[in-house]
């Protein structure tokens, strides 16, 4: 079993280089699907959830060459349609993204149902509404999920989503990049990792416009063509470093992001007391005294990530004073809390709300990653400890942090991974 152990106390200093972007790596290396050519992606992640939707692709029939460490080429001139393994699918939630992506190149798509970290439901709801939209037909079933366009292939529509997901607004540009005239998608999710996948299909040709916006027009194109493509900083994963040096000490620099959508990230921060410097394409975040209490509420981009909710509990359990964390996005993301309370944390939930009383320090306690976020947070808290602490449930966080116990140790921490 693979454990993570980190001795916590010791101040951080000097540069990460923050790797792409998980959320972005998925969908475009699902996208390639529809391109049918051969494409470079760069910057990937070394993350076990990109390397898994990798193997998927490869497992039905795309070509996959590793040109280096975050560099791949994907031909998926013999993609074989509706061959998805059923056991890989189920542990990726980025697998949803075959059905658009299927459907979009061949008019049909037969899916396993997709797995990920588990906040309770995580319905597809909004992604079948757009299929059907488009004129297919869904179907689900006990092991898996079919979807066909209608005998004339799909059509060009208003999709209105109830809801600004993710998920649904990737799957449906990629539905609709092939289809037959004008897709507008309403209320779409606005993400940097959307503005991301718009660009990387606009270079193989596809015309999508007003990604990033609620308002996203898709114009039909027959075909795409390969491109050369480098995938966005992961905000995410500079946000998680910018926390743990804000709950331990010191001064970090976070090099090769995108300040802009570190903006609520940062905002918090600066409001906690905590010492932040944006540059071009680095921010700088010293910590020398003890932050400050926040309210700290997630909700879809622009607002504060859901994807940093556990990791800044564990920064405002070591905050002076009474903070709050109200989760809006997801049922269910407080399972990091009995960890974090083993550690000492006085946490208390009420509905989606965590209040959150600060301790002067963590202790170290064995303590178990119930999801990849959770895993960062019970890091960061560990890295504040006194003493060593012990993390299980390394795989979890292994899904989408490159190297983290790496590039924590290049700053200073003393981690480490040990099998036993
Ligand atoms: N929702 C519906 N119906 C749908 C789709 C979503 O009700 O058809 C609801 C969900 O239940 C949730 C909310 O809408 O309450 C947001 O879900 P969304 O579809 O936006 O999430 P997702 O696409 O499943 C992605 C990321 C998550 C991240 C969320 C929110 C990937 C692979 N996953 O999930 O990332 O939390 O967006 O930003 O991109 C992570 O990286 O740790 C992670 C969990």
């Amino acid at each position: 079993m693979k454990k993570i152990l980190v001795r916590g106390g010791k101040p951080l200093y000097g540069n990460i280089n923050i790797s792409g972007m998980k959320n972005a790596a998925l969908p475009i290396v699902f996208a390639s699907i529809l391109v049918g050519e051969r494409c470079i992606v760069e910057n990937l992640p070394a993350v076990s959830d990109v390397e898994l939707s990798l193997n998927i692709l490869e497992s039905m029939g795309a070509t996959v060459e590793r040109l280096g460490n975050n560099t791949v080429a994907i031909d998926t001139t013999n993609f074989i349609n509706g061959t998805s393994p059923v056991e890989m699918v189920s542990k990726l939630r980025g697998s949803t993204y075959l059905l658009g992506a299927e459907l979009g190149r061949f008019g049909e798509a037969r899916v396993g149902s997709s797995g990920g970290c588990d906040f309770g439901s995580r319905p597809i709801d909004q992604h079948i509404k757009g299929f059907c939209a488009l004129g297919a037909k869904f179907e689900s079933g006990d092991t898996y999920n079919y979807v066909k366009a209608g005998p004339g292939g799909l059509y060009g529509t208003s999709v209105y989503l109830d809801i600004a997901s993710v998920g649904a607004t990737i799957n449906v540009m990629l539905a609709a990049t092939l289809a037959k005239g004008k897709t507008t998608i309403d209320n779409a999710a606005r993400e940097p990792h959307i503005v991301d996948l718009a660009n990387f299909l606009n270079m193989c040709g596809a015309r999508i416009t007003g990604a990033g916006t609620s308002v996203i027009k898709i114009t039909g194109v027959e075909k795409l063509h390969g491109c050369d493509y480098t995938i966005l900083p992961d905000m995410i994963e500079a946000g998680t470093y910018m926390a743990a040096v804000a709950a331990v000490g010191g001064r970090v620099s976070m090099r090769g992001v995108i300040p802009k959508h570190m903006e609520t990230v940062t905002a918090k921060l600066l409001e906690m007391g905590v010492d932040v410097e944006i540059y071009e394409d680095i921010i700088t975040v010293s910590r020398f005294v003890r932050p400050g209490p926040a309210n700290v509420k997630t909700y879809f981009y622009p607002g504060f990530p859901t994807d940093m909710h556990p990791q800044f509990s564990a920064l405002l359990c070591v905050a002076s004073g009474v903070s709050t964390v109200t989760e809006s996005v997801w049922e269910n993301r407080f399972k990091y809390v009995d960890e974090l309370s083993k550690m000492g944390a006085n946490i208390s939930i009420e509905g989606n709300r965590a209040t959150i009383t600060g301790i002067e320090r963590f202790k170290s306690a064995a303590v178990e990653a119930s999801d990849l976020r959770a895993g960062a947070a019970l890091i960061i808290a560990g890295l504040n400890a006194e003493g060593e602490t012990s993390i299980t449930g390394v795989e979890r966080i292994e899904r989408g942090y490159d190297d983290i116990v790496g590039k924590l140790r290049a700053i200073g921490a003393d981690i480490e991974l040990v099998e036993e």
